[in-house]
């Protein structure tokens, strides 16, 4: 089974492609990795980020296990590999480069350990519009700026990360402007995707909208 989860970040994807992936036994692609290994590699080679060919070039000589190495960088999930991933995933020749990586995993899909999995949750902006059109079921998962930046300025508090709500509203706004109006592939809901406005759910309420549409699918399956 594939199932791909889209939306803005902050959205709720994460906590939701983790939970259906261990529900579900599925192994889990969280596609923005891909970006932020891009976008990280970038500010560690002291690269400009406006240099399109420079990260076109790190794009396509990236492999699985460079991108899960630098996954492991204490910046790779700060504002400054999400900053980085956001820019450098705007870049045509740079989301080019990284696609055969995202596609070929639906076909040799593995749990974090490397042992074969038998599905995949794939995270993301466009999966079930580019990386996966053929999903057998699709979600965009969304909510309000204002309760997505909550979200994150709470995540960054619990990290001992210094910021303000302000900052990080700024930064939210400017990143579903940057992520839904780049020429290729822009974040937006697949046509059969189903949408999901977590702004007033909590997990346990988001889980029991999907799994009863997830379970109808494999009953018809
Ligand atoms: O989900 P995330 O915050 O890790 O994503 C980081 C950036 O990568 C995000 O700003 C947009 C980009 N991205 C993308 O363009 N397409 C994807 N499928 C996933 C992420």
């Amino acid at each position: 089974m594939i199932i791909t989860i889209d939306g803005p970040a902050a959205a709720g994807k994460g906590t939701l492609s983790s939970y259906l992936a261990k529900e579900y036994k599925l192994a889990y692609f969280d596609t923005g990795m891909v970006y932020r290994a891009v976008g990280l590699q970038m500010v560690l080679t002291a690269q400009d980020l406006s240099d399109v060919s420079q990260a076109e070039k790190i794009a396509k000589q990236l492999t699985f296990q460079q991108m899960m190495e630098l996954s492991r960088h204490p910046d790779f999930r700060s504002d400054i590999g999400g900053h980085s991933a956001s820019v450098v995933s705007s870049y045509p020749g740079v989301r080019q480069a990284l696609l055969a990586m995202q596609q070929n995993f639906e076909h040799n899909p593995v749990y974090e350990d490397g042992t074969p999995a038998r599905g995949v949750v794939y995270d993301g902006r466009d999966t079930g519009t580019v990386i996966c059109p053929q999903a057998d079921i699709k979600f965009f998962v969304t909510a309000s700026p204002e309760v997505r930046a909550k979200r994150r300025y709470k995540e960054y508090v619990d990290k001992g990360i210094q910021t303000t709500y302000d900052k990080v509203l700024e930064d939210v706004i400017a990143r579903d402007k940057r992520d839904s109006s780049r020429a290729t592939a822009p974040m937006k809901p697949a046509e059969d995707a189903i949408l999901v406005d977590t702004s007033f759910l909590n997990i346990d309420e988001v889980k029991s909208k999907v799994i009863p549409l997830i379970e109808a699918k494999l009953k018809n399956q």
